[in-house]
């Protein structure tokens, strides 16, 4: 079911298309414009309209291959992008460039990519609400914001719609904090990584052969090659609890990808999931997890033995660097 911020009456289906990967890039390798057109064309004619890029993604590129795909169907899509530059006096001017690469005159949402403690928060929420009023923006919302920095924010602002936060069954930090504070204020989740960049698609048979792009994260020790974190990580437990899942999996005969999905859906706190959807396929299976209705027994059965990794790795829910949401 479609959900609704009561503020500016923005509506989510309960899956949007994450689009870090379009354009191409160092990070993600190649992205063919073609399968972009593609998965975005399909998820409109079935009724997934939210696209979440940022700024940021592969430096500007996935904005530009976004607008791109989007040009004849703006009118049915919700946009959401991000900054990095939360500058005061430049949001405006980066809002501009984000317009012209989605070749659009309006974001639906616009969020500040990361928390950064450079800038005041009543500057940085006063522009925000200058560009909300200019009508180039229809919300505002932040993204990695801890208890602290959100409480911050809503003293400035109380126009804060969302928080858009990684969260999945391996990394369910969330859930301590930060989801009980934005339940309480009515600001959406949007749910970040629910594969946890494929780690929760099984595609990995052993801990060593994840690559170093998906062992940067705080679940792994941080000799790794791409780490950017300096903490113990937890890569044992993580494992162990992988091993969990994929028996539930099979149990229910039903792919982890789906179940993953799935599961993070099921949660009320959050109003859209994000999957990062590199081509045609992956989005015709990810709309059968769309589809699939998780039941509470299934659901507290992952909720359970997903539980001690969630303890061992605490409340911080920064998994790259560890250091920045607070
Ligand atoms: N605000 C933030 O700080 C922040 C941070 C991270 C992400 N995000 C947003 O959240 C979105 C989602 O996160 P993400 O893309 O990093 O991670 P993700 O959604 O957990 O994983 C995406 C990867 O999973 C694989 N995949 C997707 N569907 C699959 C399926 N059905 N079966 C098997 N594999 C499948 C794809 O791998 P292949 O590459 O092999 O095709 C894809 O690249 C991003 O695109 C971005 O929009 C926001």
């Amino acid at each position: 079911m479609d959900k609704i911020l009561s503020g500016s009456g923005l509506t989510f289906p309960a899956m949007g298309i994450g689009c870090w990967s379009y354009g191409g890039g160092n990070y993600w390798g190649l992205q063919a414009q073609s399968d972009v057109d593609e998965v975005v064309g399909t998820a409109l004619d079935n009724g997934i309209n939210f696209f979440d890029t940022a700024a940021g993604y592969n430096e500007g590129r996935s904005e530009e291959s976004l607008g791109i795909a989007l040009k004849s169907r703006r009118q049915e899509a919700v946009i959401g992008t991000k900054t990095g530059d939360v500058n005061p006096q430049t949001l405006s001017q980066q809002l501009e460039s984000s317009l012209r690469r989605l070749q659009t005159d309006y974001v639906d949402l616009y969020m500040v990519h990361w928390p950064n403690p450079k800038y005041p928060a009543d500057e940085l929420f006063e522009s925000l609400m200058q560009i909300k009023r200019a009508g180039k923006v229809r919300a505002i919302g932040v993204c990695n914001f801890g208890v602290k920095q959100l409480s911050e924010g809503l003293v400035v602002n109380d126009q804060i719609e969302i928080n858009q936060l990684c969260y999945n069954l391996l990394s369910r930090a969330i859930e301590v904090e930060i989801m009980p504070l934005c339940k309480q204020n009515k600001i959406g989740i949007l749910a970040y990584m629910p594969l946890l960049q494929g780690i929760l698609a099984d595609r990995f048979q052993r801990v060593e052969d994840i690559p170093p792009q998906q062992s940067r994260f705080r679940h792994f020790r941080p000799n790794r090659e791409m780490s950017i974190h300096r903490e113990s990580g937890a890569e044992t437990k993580m494992w162990d609890t992988i091993e969990q899942i994929r028996h539930i999996c099979r149990d229910e005969n039903q792919p982890m990808s789906r179940l993953s999905i799935a599961w993070v859906m099921a949660k009320s706190a959050v109003s859209c999931v994000l999957v990062g959807t590199r081509n045609v396929d992956e989005l015709t299976e990810n709309l059968k997890a769309v589809n699939y209705v998780i039941s509470p027994e299934l659901e507290q059965k992952l909720d359970k033995v997903t539980l001690g990794l969630r303890d061992q790795m605490g409340s911080n829910a920064d998994y790259f660097w560890a250091t920045r949401t607070h």
